[in-house]
């Protein structure tokens, strides 16, 4: 190629991975596998190697991270970035509204329209964009100075390197919460747990602890996300309101949380308020609140600022998710990858409006660090469905009698010898048949987000190891009706019914089987790029470390931890039996381009026209993703008979529901 041709070449692939990039992060509806994704963004890596001179500041290529810092640079705000007055009560919005019309004189039934926002649990940012190019980017500071973590936020991919603007302005600050979803928190701790560093007790404080890296390049390992939510100094465009502010910000490019919406007084604010609620535990990330701000610039501008926050906004928080318990016992448990944890069982206790009478307590390291004893008074937070977790223990409510415990020596389940694997933090079981392990991996085996054997849950799968009638997974695909008929209280048709759900688990997709087999390290989301890489289990298993190290997000301690199950021939076996029982999965049939490509669709109810896994074949088959559960991400419910609360959630979501017939239209019909 000449060098021409090549810096063309450059152009076109920045151009396309940030296409692909926003597709993938922002509209959850990739046009390209991430093998297809992998190879352009090592094509232009190797080019710009070649051509150091042709390397810009906003190639998507710096999104990989750099060499670490010394230190932060402060960062100067050009506009200070202010905090927000907190609303407990209804009482108090209705206060906030009354003042804000005293304020501006306005008399009678006229309304003020306010724009709700979620208010992020995470850390605020700014952005700097020159002419459309990210420029610099810090967090908030004291308000006046902050950080210079520009290399950080590169490494965030829903943020746009350069603004997809016909005129951008010369000078464009945004301002926003950067935040990491809770599914990434939950596997960054138990990641943490595994390596021997203490976990974080809150999706908040790894996003404030992945962002101040003085490396970028362990930042870029973190998925964090972004949403902007407002503007700092801007040159050469004005803006007439917030809801204006927020459209014209999202067809840039930038994140926008979809879920903000404009409303009219008091009620608007209310019902915005009591729908976040609803809604709290099925968003993928926190939110403590709900932030209130009026609409109009005009009018922000007349009612300007106190010495720390705005006049014209307000944040309605959430209760707590915190609460105060006893811990009654702190008791050893046995995963299925032999780690042996502790688990505080504690004195029942709302949180939020959910009981909660376990947590997690990480580790043995942990739990002497933080000193939690039994008898313990301690503090239990809630993030989303996360399993709570003890975040400390008040030692001035000691009476004495509490009593600190340490790491077994054998294992509880099966007394074998309890070992710490020099470098892990964990201590584990090495048993090599120990009916803790065995039985953990077959309920995450046979789990809803694995091959989902709908039915077998952990009640019948003890049963089935009391018998002796299962020894591993490929076990299950051997029973009988026979089998079952053993069982205590089983009956002709639920015998049946289990029979069926196994027969029918045979072909999920190969990245749920997978995840399914239960390797350390290896999540959903790991799975899923496993599976789209190699296509079938025998590719995966012949897969080299150079092979797995070259896909995006894939790690020497994931590569290695692949290599080691597939080289134990135990595990060999299992997969050979599996495969001989008639368990052939199939590589997903996303079809790009399809009719539903980006559309998640949830089914509940009695289904009568097609079972619930034909359904998910044919969402699947268009290019969409049927999921479980209702949340603000899902876009159509099909309701079958009898439909309870996901119905009824997604009619406070506003989502649109159709009974079966209508979904058969759309999938046959030309409309969506
Ligand atoms: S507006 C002057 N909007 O909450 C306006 N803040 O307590 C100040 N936050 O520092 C911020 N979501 O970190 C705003 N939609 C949202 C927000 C939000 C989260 C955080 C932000 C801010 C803090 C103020």
């Amino acid at each position: 190629m000449t060098k021409e041709s090549e810096t063309k070449r450059i152009g076109e692939l920045r151009a396309a991975i940030e296409y692909h990039n926003r597709l993938y992060y922002r509209e959850d509806a990739p046009e390209i596998t991430d093998a297809e994704y992998d190879s352009l963004m090592r094509e232009l890596l190797s080019l710009e190697e070649r051509h150091p001179e042709l390397a810009t500041e906003d190639s998507p290529t710096t999104r990989v991270g750099a060499p670490p810092l010394e230190k932060f640079s402060p960062a100067p705000h050009r506009l200070p970035m202010l905090s927000l007055e907190n609303a407990m009560t209804e009482e108090e919005i209705i206060d906030f509204d009354e003042r804000t019309k005293r304020f501006l004189a306005i008399t009678g039934e006229t309304e003020l329209s306010y724009v709700c926002e979620p208010k992020m649990d995470g850390l605020a940012v700014e952005l700097v964009y020159e002419n459309g190019s990210f420029a610099r980017g810090s967090t908030r500071g004291d308000g006046l100075v902050g950080e210079d973590v520009t290399l950080n936020l590169k490494t965030v991919r829903s943020i746009p390197l350069r603004l997809f603007a016909q005129e951008p302005p010369r000078l464009f600050e945004v301002r926003g919460e950067v935040y990491l979803p809770i599914k990434a928190f939950q596997r960054l701790n138990s990641e943490r747990s595994d390596e021997g560093e203490a976990p974080f007790a809150n999706p908040r404080n790894a996003a404030a602890g992945s962002l101040r890296q003085l490396d970028s390049r362990i930042t870029a390992r973190r998925p964090l996300s972004l949403f902007c939510y407002g503007p700092g100094q801007v040159d050469g465009r004005e803006f007439s309101s917030q809801s204006d502010f927020l459209d014209v910000a999202a067809s840039w490019g930038l994140p926008v949380n979809p879920l903000i919406r404009k409303v009219s007084g008091v009620k608007g604010i209310l019902d915005f308020y009591g729908e976040m609620i609803a809604a709290r535990d099925s968003l993928d990330y926190e939110i403590d609140g709900v932030v209130v701000k009026i609409d109009s610039y005009a009018l922000q501008k007349e009612l300007g600022e106190k010495s720390r926050s705005p006049r014209w906004a307000i944040a309605f928080k959430f209760p707590p998710r915190q609460a105060f318990t006893v811990v009654e016992d702190i008791v050893p448990q046995v995963g299925r990858t032999g780690a042996v944890t502790p688990v505080a069982h504690l004195r029942p206790v709302e949180v939020s409006g959910v009981m909660v009478s376990r947590a997690t307590l990480h580790n043995w390291e942990e739990l002497g660090k933080k000193d939690i004893r039994i008898g313990d008074t301690v503090l239990v937070e809630r993030a989303g469905d996360v399993i709570p977790a003890v975040v400390k223990s008040l030692p001035e409510k000691r009476t004495g009698s509490e009593r600190p415990v340490s790491a077994p020596s054998v294992c509880p389940e099966c007394g074998s010898e309890i070992v710490k694997i020099p470098g892990e933090v964990a201590v584990r079981c090495l048993g090599l048949s120990c009916p803790a392990q065995i039985r953990e991996s077959i309920i995450h085996f046979s789990s809803r987000n694995g091959m989902d054997i709908e039915g077998l849950g952990e009640k019948f799968i003890e049963q089935l190891l009391r018998l002796g009638l299962v020894k591993d997974v490929a076990d299950i695909f051997s029973l009988t009706r026979e089998d079952f008929m053993r069982f205590d209280r089983m009956g002709e048709k639920l015998a049946e019914n289990l029979l069926n759900a196994i027969d029918n688990c045979k072909e999920r997709e190969l990245s749920r089987f997978v995840f399914a087999l239960g390797i350390r390290h290896v999540g959903e989301h790991t799975a899923r790029i496993l599976a789209s890489a190699f296509g079938s289990i025998e590719n995966l298993m012949k897969a080299t470390e150079g092979e797995l190290l070259s896909l995006r997000e894939i790690g020497p301690q994931v590569a290695g931890s692949i290599i080691n199950f597939f080289h134990n021939p135990r595990n060999v076996e299992v997969v050979r039996r599996l495969t001989e029982l008639g368990v052939r999965p199939v590589a997903a049939l996303k079809r790009v381009g399809g009719r539903f490509t980006g559309k998640t669709f949830v089914f509940t109810g009695a289904l009568s026209r097609f079972s619930r896994d034909e359904a998910r074949r044919l969402v699947e088959a268009e290019g969409g993703h049927a999921a479980g559960s209702v949340s603000s991400k899902t876009d159509f419910v099909v309701a079958g008979a009898d439909a309870g609360s996901k119905l009824e959630k997604a009619r406070k979501l506003g989502i649109r529901v159709m009974n079966e017939d209508e979904f058969l239209e759309i999938l046959q019909g030309d409309q969506q």
